[in-house]
C-alpha cells in the first residue's frame, strides 16, 4: 500500500506526459546546448523573470486587501502593514521587488547590448525586450500612485505632466493617464486596472514570446569567444550568411 502511494506522483506525471508530450519539450529546453564562455551575466534574464514572478505572487496577496479608492487606499495599505499576518513583509517585498526588477532588467539589457545579442537573427527578441522594458517602467509608474499618500500623489502628477510634454501624442497620453481634469478617483481606478490587469497580462504574453525565441535561437556567445573562432570556420559561416568570407574588405 505504502509502495503504491509512493508511486502515485510518478504515475500522475506519466499520465499527464502521455497526453501532453511535455517531457520532450522540457528535456529539449533544459538540456539545450549553450555557447562556450557562457557566464554569470547570462543569469540576468532569469533573475529578471524571477523578480517578475515575485511581483506577481506578492501582488495577488496585496490585491486581497487593497482598496483602490482615494478615501480608502491609504487606510487599506496601513491595514496591510499593521494588522494583516505577514502583511508588512509581503508589501515590503512588492515595493522593493519593483526596484530590483527595474535594476535587473537594465543590467540584462546591458548584457545583451554589450554582447551584441541584438544582432541578426535576434533583432525581434531585442524589439520584444524594448517593449518589455517600457511595460516594466509603466508598471513601476502606475504602482507608485496606489498607496495614495502625499508622495505618490504629487509624484504621479509630475509623471503625468512629463508624459504631457512628449511630441504629438504627449497631451493625449497625459489626458488618458489622468482620466479627468484633476488627479482623483478615476485616475486611481485607471492606474490600478493598468497595473494589475493590463500590463501583467501583456508582460506574461511577451515574456512567453521572448523565452520561446531564446530557446529557438539559442544564446549568443560572448564577443571574446566569437573573436577566437578559427579563421576557416568564421569564413564558412560568413559565406553561409551571405558575407564575403573575409576574402577582401568591403
Ligand atoms: C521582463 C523582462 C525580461 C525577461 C524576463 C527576460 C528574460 C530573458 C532570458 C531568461 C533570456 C535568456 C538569456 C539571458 O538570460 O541572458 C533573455 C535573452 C535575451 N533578452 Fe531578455 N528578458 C527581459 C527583458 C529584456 C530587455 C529589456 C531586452 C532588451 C531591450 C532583452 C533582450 C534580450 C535578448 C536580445 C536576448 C538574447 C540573448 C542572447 O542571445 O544571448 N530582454 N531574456
Amino acid at each position: 500500500m505504502l509502495e503504491r502511494a509512493k508511486e502515485a506522483p510518478v504515475d500522475v506525471l506519466a499520465w499527464v506526459d502521455q497526453r501532453t508530450q511535455a517531457s520532450g519539450f522540457l528535456t529539449g529546453m533544459l538540456y539545450r546546448k549553450v555557447p562556450k564562455g557562457t557566464n554569470w551575466f547570462y543569469t540576468l534574464g532569469s533573475a529578471t523573470l524571477f523578480a517578475f514572478i515575485v511581483q506577481a505572487v506578492t501582488g495577488v496577496f496585496l490585491a486581497m486587501f487593497y482598496v483602490p479608492s482615494p478615501t480608502e487606499a491609504y487606510a487599506s495599505i496601513s491595514h496591510i502593514n499593521n494588522d494583516v499576518f505577514l502583511g508588512q513583509f509581503v508589501h515590503g517585498m512588492h515595493k522593493w521587488g519593483a526596484t530590483v526588477m527595474v535594476i535587473l532588467i537594465f543590467l540584462h539589457m546591458g548584457r545583451t547590448f554589450f554582447f551584441g545579442a541584438y544582432k541578426y537573427p535576434r533583432e525581434l527578441n531585442w524589439v520584444i525586450g524594448v517593449v518589455l522594458l517600457i511595460l516594466t517602467m509603466t508598471m513601476a509608474f502606475t504602482g507608485y500612485l496606489l498607496p495614495f499618500d502625499q508622495r505618490s500623489f504629487w509624484a504621479s502628477i509630475v509623471g503625468i505632466n512629463i508624459n504631457g510634454t512628449g511630441p504629438v501624442l504627449g497631451p493625449y497620453l497625459s489626458d488618458f493617464l489622468r482620466a479627468g481634469p484633476e488627479l482623483g478617483a478615476t485616475t486611481l481606478a485607471r492606474f490600478y486596472s493598468i497595473h494589475m490587469l493590463l500590463i501583467p497580462g501583456a508582460l506574461i504574453a511577451l515574456i512567453g514570446a521572448h523565452l520561446y525565441l531564446v530557446v529557438k535561437l539559442g544564446t549568443t556567445a560572448p564577443p571574446w569567444v566569437r573573436a577566437q573562432r578559427p579563421k576557416a570556420a568564421a569564413a564558412v559561416s560568413q559565406l553561409e550568411a551571405g558575407g564575403n568570407g573575409g576574402a577582401a574588405p568591403r
